[in-house]
């Protein structure tokens, strides 16, 4: 398996439009580790390094996830994920079942944080949690509460993951 090193802004656009069919972001604690799919983020700069922002809803298994160890590696398959990875990533828990084995996902060891990297889904960022930010829900438009959150537990937290190692895995 090679392993070729990257700058993370030069794929910020295939990051960006990956993320409109669905991209992953996995999380580990102690020998667990879950995938699901997000397709809210974005990747930037912030407090001067390479930052990726992810929304998390506070319902999911991957916010506990994130709590308990805040560090995240963002998988994503430039031509988009397959079907079965959408559908098990992406509507199941992984308080249920074990999603990587689910979906036939092979785990790569990481460079630099605890969790890690997916080969079939080569472009990857290495995040570690920089800074936490609960959404404040009374300041959301009328229009987007309504649209986005029938109830207030489902609003989302912002984690902002300072991008401390990003790749493409090759065979
Ligand atoms: C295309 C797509 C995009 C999604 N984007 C997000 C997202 O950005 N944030 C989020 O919290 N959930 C998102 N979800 C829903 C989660 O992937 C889903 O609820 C998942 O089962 C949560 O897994 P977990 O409980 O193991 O964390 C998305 C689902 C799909 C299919």
């Amino acid at each position: 398996m090679q392993i070729q090193n990257v700058d993370p802004t030069d794929y910020a656009n295939v990051i960006t439009k990956a993320l409109r069919r669905g991209a992953l972001l996995t999380t580990k604690v102690g020998d667990k580790v879950n995938s699901m799919v997000i397709g809210w983020g974005h990747i930037g700069r912030i407090w001067e390094r390479p930052v990726f922002v992810a929304y998390v809803r506070k319902n999911r298994y991957t916010l506990e996830m994130l709590d308990r160890n805040p560090e995240f590696t963002v998988n994503v398959a430039p031509d988009g994920l397959d079907k079965q990875t959408l559908t098990v990533c992406g509507t199941k828990s992984g308080r249920d079942l074990d999603k990587l084995a689910a979906a036939g996902l092979t785990p790569v060891p990481p460079q630099v944080v605890s969790v890690p990297a997916i080969k079939e889904c080569p472009l990857t960022l290495e995040c570690r949690v920089l800074y936490r930010e609960e959404q404040t829900f009374s300041r959301l438009p009328e229009e987007i509460r309504r649209k986005f959150y029938s109830v207030e537990a489902e609003d989302h937290v912002c984690y902002f993951g300072e991008i401390a190692a990003a790749y493409l895995i090759g065979d």
